[in-house]
């Protein structure tokens, strides 16, 4: 692993890398759909609470012991509703950068076990937050969330379940595609695809002693297992451009897809957005798509709050890292369809057939 990113990042990769092996720091992302007091909420996470683009984040206090403390489990409200959902900072963004409107038809490709996709509702659904003066009215809007692995489908629909009230619920689905073969051509006006990836930080973190902190347990140290390889990162960048290639012909012209891994390695980020402009980059193609000028955060001041959190450009899009952001790693690029480019394979406005289908309850 060292030679593969010392010649990518240079001097830069070990303190990465030590960086990628401390714990990652969680956020409580603020559930506006639960009824629980804001003073019950307060007491239990603490005053330090901060908007960031409109979603309302507290910071946990780090215990000076260097223990990692506790993570306060979430109370929830008479309609079983959870107060807050723990995640890292870093996950916000992509959702964020595809700019969610009201009466979009959004599909989550990749979703489990589903923080971004609560972060997506809170967009979609957002006149339905509590004290919002227009609860219950529904935008038209939707929300698919699709997972292939069915025992992370089911973790997927507990999150699902937990976080978002009936009326919310009634407007959200579990589908169980394969995102490589995905047949909903032309459906969708925002699309996230936060792809399988190699995760490094995760391997990294196996090795040696962990500490579940949200659990407040101590876990037994998993074997060392050398997941890592070259090779292996370019099998995910094929799997990648697989389900971004079939995502990309779910949007409707002029929709949006944000792509997003928690990689480190280029081949898994900005290289297959390449293969994938090499692909459709051609205005006068079936399909054609570009990467969105504003690269999702067109407000001045959105961009000064990505460089505040230490956000980065890269070629194509943005990534956060662990030694400059405190958060991440994550990578995203936002990509639009042109209008005027056709679907190509099923009709525009085409159902899916066989997908594993779930309403939630
Ligand atoms: C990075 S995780 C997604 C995390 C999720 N977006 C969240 O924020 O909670 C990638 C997910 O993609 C799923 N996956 C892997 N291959 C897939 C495929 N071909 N089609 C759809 N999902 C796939 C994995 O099971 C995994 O749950």
């Amino acid at each position: 692993m060292d030679p593969y990113f010392r010649e990518l990042y240079g001097s830069r990769w070990p303190t990465l890398k030590s960086a990628l092996k401390e714990e990652v720091r969680h956020i409580a992302l603020v559930n506006p759909f639960c009824r629980t007091s804001e003073h019950e909420r307060r007491r239990q996470l603490g005053e330090a609470t901060a908007n960031v683009m409109g979603l309302q984040v507290h910071s946990r206090a780090e215990p000076k012991d260097g223990s990692g403390g506790t993570y306060p489990v979430p109370p929830s409200d008479q309609a079983g509703v959870k107060a807050w959902y723990w995640m890292d900072l870093a996950s916000l963004l992509p959702p964020l950068a595809l700019r969610i409107g009201e009466t979009d038809a959004v599909l989550d490709v990749c979703a489990a076990p589903g923080g971004k996709s609560i972060v997506m509702a809170q967009r979609l659904f957002r006149r339905h937050r509590v004290g919002s003066g227009a609860e219950g009215q529904a935008a038209g809007g939707c929300l698919v969330c699709n997972e292939m692995s069915a025992s992370r489908r089911k973790r997927l629909n507990g999150v699902v379940s937990d976080y978002l009230p009936a009326d919310v619920r009634s407007r959200v689905r579990l589908t169980g595609c394969d995102g490589t073969k995905l047949r909903e051509h032309g459906v969708y006006d925002k699309v996230l695809v936060d792809a399988p990836c190699s995760s490094e930080r995760h391997i990294l973190m196996q090795r040696g002693p962990t500490r579940d902190h949200r659990s407040s347990r101590s876990k037994a140290s998993p074997p060392v297992i050398d997941r890592w390889s070259p090779k292996q990162c370019k099998s995910f960048a094929k799997t990648q451009y697989a389900i971004l290639k079939s995502a990309l012909q779910c949007l409707k012209p002029g929709g949006r897809l944000v792509y997003s891994t928690c990689s480190v390695a280029v081949v898994e980020n900005d290289f297959v957005v390449e293969k994938v402009l090499e692909k459709f980059g051609d205005p006068e193609g079936k399909i054609a798509v570009r990467v969105a000028e504003d690269r999702g955060f067109p407000d001045p001041k959105d961009r000064e709050t990505l460089e505040q959190l230490g956000c980065e450009r890269t070629n194509h899009g943005y990534c956060m890292l662990p030694d400059r952001s405190k958060f991440g790693p994550i990578y995203w690029c936002v990509l639009e369809r042109v209008k005027g480019g056709r679907a190509v394979g099923a009709e525009d406005g085409t159902k899916a057939a066989g997908a594993t289908s779930a309403t939630i309850n």
